[in-house]
């Protein structure tokens, strides 16, 4: 079941193109990452989605209704890009004010200071509360009222990597319940590979929109192979596997996926001149860097 439909959607401040044609659907359980630098239009599209900034063209649905109507605001659970707290409360009494917001139990807001491990931190005022910390009480905020849909405003963005981890195990559990979630991010980590699918967002434009091996399968960028031999044998080792001397004993190889595992065996036919080998796909900053930099004219 679609829960989040966005269909060719534009919204312009004058003379400024903030998103331009984008459509983008998320069903039920789906986790996908929207990525794209600093201006991309990200927030602006959520802030659509959360019916708080009126599209200039296209539709959205939330679960089949309007952003901004009533039924939609009450399936969403929203965690701003800068969440405002009062320090003076503590996290367990800033969690009961948004509760009560939304006409949410306390015992369940309890429950959920638990789910993002801050109970041992509940008592504790929020301004002796970490960066991460502060970003948990966000998270509790955003899942109060179970939401069928959960907007995350670049929640990673200044998490250690543990903390990173531990985020996305929630983010996981909250789609495993059925929970759509669209997460945004202007940095493509290795966490942001553990959701469904991967959007890419520049300058208004969505250019990507598909799961992480396809989005490396269609970019095509080369395998580096390096293999280390001897400072005598590298290169004879580079002119019989056409590749270039690098660092003195060593040989620097790209190759297409579809060639690898020949490319390998090659390689290890070499025997004894084979001292090592590392096999690097393309990073994820390059294949994010690949489909965000728009394709020059006539290429
Ligand atoms: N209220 C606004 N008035 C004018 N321009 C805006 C407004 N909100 C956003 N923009 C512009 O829209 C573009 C996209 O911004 P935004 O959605 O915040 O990007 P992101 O969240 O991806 O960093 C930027 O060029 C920004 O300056
Ligand atoms: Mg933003």
């Amino acid at each position: 079941m679609t829960v989040l439909g966005i269909e060719n959607v534009s919204k312009s401040y004058g003379e400024v193109h903030s998103v331009q044609g984008v459509s983008l659907n998320l069903g039920e359980g789906e986790r996908v990452a929207l990525l794209g630098h600093n201006g991309a239009g990200k927030t602006t599209l959520m802030r659509m989605v959360l019916g708080l900034t009126p599209l200039t063209s296209g539709s959205i649905q939330v679960l089949g209704m309007p952003p901004g109507s009533r039924k939609a605001r009450a399936a969403i659970g929203f965690l701003p890009e800068s969440v405002a707290f009062h320090g003076a409360l503590t996290g367990r009494e800033q969690l009961h004010h948004f509760a009560r917001l939304k006409g949410v139990k306390r015992r369940v807001a309890d429950d959920l200071l638990e789910r993002v491990g801050l109970t041992h931190a509940m008592n504790r005022k929020i301004r002796t509360y970490s960066k991460g910390m502060r970003q948990r009480v966000g998270l509790a905020q955003a899942l109060l009222g179970q939401p069928r849909l959960a907007l995350l405003d670049e929640p990673t963005s200044g998490l250690d990597p543990i903390s990173r981890h531990e985020f996305y195990d929630i983010v996981d559990d909250l789609a495993k319940t059925g929970t759509a979630v669209l997460l945004s991010s202007h940095a493509l980590t290795e966490l942001e590979s553990r959701t469904d699918r991967i959007a890419i967002m520049s300058k208004g434009h969505l250019l990507a929109n598909d799961s992480l091996s396809n989005l490396r399968k269609a970019a095509r960028l080369p395998i580096q192979v390096r293999v280390k031999a001897t400072a005598e044998t590298a290169d004879d080792m580079a002119a019989r596997l056409g590749g270039s001397r690098v660092n003195g004993a060593s040989v620097a190889l790209e190759v297409q996926q579809e060639g690898k595992v020949s490319l390998l065996g090659q390689i290890t036919g070499l025997g004894d001149l084979v001292k090592d080998i590392d096999v690097t796909p393309a990073s994820l900053e390059e294949l994010y860097r690949h489909y965000s930099v728009p394709k020059q004219e006539g290429k």
